[in-house]
């Protein structure tokens, strides 16, 4: 946390350990967690004290560093930490950049501090689409909790304030797990950028009333046609826009494109535990036993997509990454 920053970093390597903001505890506290094996880390990644694809890029990265230093076997590791979630490609990405190095540790440290100069960049790049006092839509969380810092989505809202464009954001709660409740609104509090929480299906009839002016939201894994993951519930708002007529932008590093993935078909979605769905903190909201279906993510075609927002720039239809 800097003066500059009010929001700590999400996750870095401490004395030997992968330290990470706990986001199961947000927003109530501010708590941080320590992974020092693997196993450790996989049980952060699993539940979610650590999520968000960029932030798993580099829980990837560090994860190869813990094999390192307690004398893993780098492949086995590498298996396990994959396996963890595998939507989000940022995760095999960091795995495979820790699993090429000359020194893990070295890189994991690397790979944090650049996920923030990134995120800096594709903020800059996207903060001329927000138009001024404009009124964005951001789903899921895709700020500086799901990257080493600063935010892909987030990113691109916290950077039109500092530009002085005064956005306001309407905040998907984001169900079922309320990543947009717990985590963006805690953000965009810290931040002092103006934010109102609406419960996800609101949106058409925030839409439909005129009172959106644009859709930012971050990506799990961009296919190689423009196809993109991203929490599920998002398919749904780029529809929504897309009928009307209102802007629909991804932010994402080029570490979440897939080029090997040729379209959003081939992108493997989490199913997670139905109990996600039926229970609240701890607390039933459906009939005991009830079926869930719980898929984390789902996909929206690119023919929905304005624009896909990089640190290296802002790509525009057809795409061909
Ligand atoms: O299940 P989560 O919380 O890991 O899902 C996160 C998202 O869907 C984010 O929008 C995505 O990872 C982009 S984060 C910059």
């Amino acid at each position: 946390m800097t003066a500059a920053d009010p929001i700590p970093p999400t996750i870095e390597w401490r004395e030997g350990a992968v330290r990470m903001i706990d986001q199961r505890l947000l927003p109530g506290e501010l708590v941080f967690v320590e992974a020092r094996t693997v196993d450790e880390l996989c049980h952060a990644i699993r539940t979610l004290a650590v999520r968000g694809a960029p932030a798993l890029g580099v829980a990837g990265a560090m994860g190869m560093a813990l094999a390192a230093v307690t004398g893993e076997a780098p492949d086995d590791a590498a298996g396990r930490i994959v396996a963890t979630r595998p939507t989000a490609v940022n995760l095999a990405w960091g795995v495979a950049r820790g699993l090429q190095a000359a020194d893990p540790v070295a890189e994991a440290i690397r790979l944090a501090a650049d996920d923030v100069d990134r995120n800096r960049r594709l903020g800059a790049h996207g903060a001329s689409l927000v138009p001024d006092g404009g009124r964005v839509l951001t789903h899921c969380n895709a700020g500086a909790l799901a990257c080493a810092g600063y935010g892909t989505a987030l990113g691109v809202i916290r950077a039109a304030a500092e530009a002085g464009r005064r956005p306001s954001v309407w905040v998907d709660e984001t169900r079922p797990v309320l990543q947009g409740s717990r985590l963006t609104a805690w953000e965009l509090d810290r931040l002092g950028i103006p934010a109102t929480l609406v419960a996800d299906v609101m949106a058409g009839s925030l839409m439909g009333g005129g009172e959106v002016d644009c859709v930012v939201v971050g990506a799990d894994r961009i296919a190689a046609n423009g196809d993109v993951a991203n929490k599920v519930g998002t398919y749904g708002l780029a529809v929504l826009a897309h009928h009307h007529r209102i802007p629909f932008y991804v932010a994402a590093p080029m570490s979440t494109i897939d080029s090997t993935c040729p379209t959003g078909a081939d992108i493997p979605i989490e199913r997670r535990s139905g109990d996600e769905v039926t229970s609240m903190d701890g607390h039933l909201i459906a009939p005991a036993g009830f079926a869930a279906e719980n898929r984390a993510f789902d996909v929206t075609p690119a023919a929905l997509i304005t624009a896909i927002i990089t640190e290296d720039g802002v790509l525009r239809p057809p795409f061909r990454l």
